[in-house]
């Protein structure tokens, strides 16, 4: 890599924080919602004038990098180095609901690497970022996981894929066992978030199925930054780029973490 990272970061912070606008000034008049993969997969006209927004900045001021972003796929250079990986608006079913927990997710990938994260949680103006072996921060303030090791003293935060309506293969078995093992389970509706605010210390773990790309890209590298530890459900190496399995945590908890989910 020619530049340091640190280079892509001002700019990456400033496509999240006016998306982020642009998204609140949206918020109360987004127009229809349209359906994808089923009736609990939404989108609306301001997930894609983010997207658009931010594609057409990237592509201006990059045109030789590439870009991935969920709701129009591939675009810019083919085969570049540097990839953006892009979730417009993540927590869409929450938007559409005027609940405030719902943000911006924007990373930059070298060589598939994630090197570039930054989540924007508009509502509550937070701004979290961090750039590869520099540490994490919200709001300029570097932040770090939590210190719990006593899984029945943890508060942990899952997802429900939206195939949990066809698929038998869903979450609420892990729930149940997270909710009897440590103080309690959150379901927020934003992975970006999640990761977020388990990088903060304010969860001390985190377990979802199903994600993409996207949604982790930004909030892994968070939550590494800030001193936690992504896995797998069986703890082999993370993979950004085919994230079916995700385990986060402060690290402390992540082995009991790891034996509940393997549990029956
Ligand atoms: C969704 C959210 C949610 C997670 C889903 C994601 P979207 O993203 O991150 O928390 O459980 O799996 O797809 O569709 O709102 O961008
Ligand atoms: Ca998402
Ligand atoms: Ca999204």
């Amino acid at each position: 890599m020619k530049a340091a990272p640190d280079k892509y970061l001002p700019f990456a912070k400033e496509l999240a924080l006016a998306a982020g606008k642009l998204l609140l000034k949206m918020s109360s008049n987004f127009g229809g919602i349209k359906y994808k993969t089923n009736s609990g997969n939404l989108v609306t006209a301001a997930d894609k004038a983010s997207e658009k927004l931010i594609v057409g900045a990237i592509c201006k001021r990059y045109p030789h990098h590439c870009i991935l972003a969920e709701e129009g796929g591939d675009s810019g250079k083919e085969n570049a180095e540097f990839q953006w990986l892009i979730d417009p608006l993540d927590g869409t079913t929450n938007y559409a609901h005027q609940l405030p927990l719902w943000s911006v997710s924007i990373a930059l990938t070298y060589k598939r690497k994630v090197i570039i994260g930054v989540v924007y949680i508009p509502v509550m103006n937070d701004l979290y970022y961090a750039v590869l072996g520099k540490g994490a921060f919200c709001n300029n303030q570097r932040i770090k996981v939590s210190r719990i090791s006593d899984i029945s003293k943890s508060l942990t935060v899952t997802g429900i894929p939206y195939s949990t309506k066809e698929e038998p293969k869903d979450n609420f078995l892990n729930f149940r066992k997270f909710s009897h093992a440590g103080q309690a389970v959150r379901r927020l509706g934003s992975a970006a978030i999640d990761f977020c605010y388990t990088a903060h210390g304010k969860f001390d773990g985190y377990w979802e199925r199903e994600l993409n790309p996207w949604d982790v890209a930004a909030g892994s590298l968070i939550l590494t930054e800030a001193g936690g530890r992504i896995t797998d459900f069986r703890g082999n190496p993370y993979q950004v780029y085919s994230p079916d399995e995700t385990l986060a945590s402060n690290g402390k908890i992540h082995r009991p973490m790891m034996r509940i989910i393997n549990s029956h």
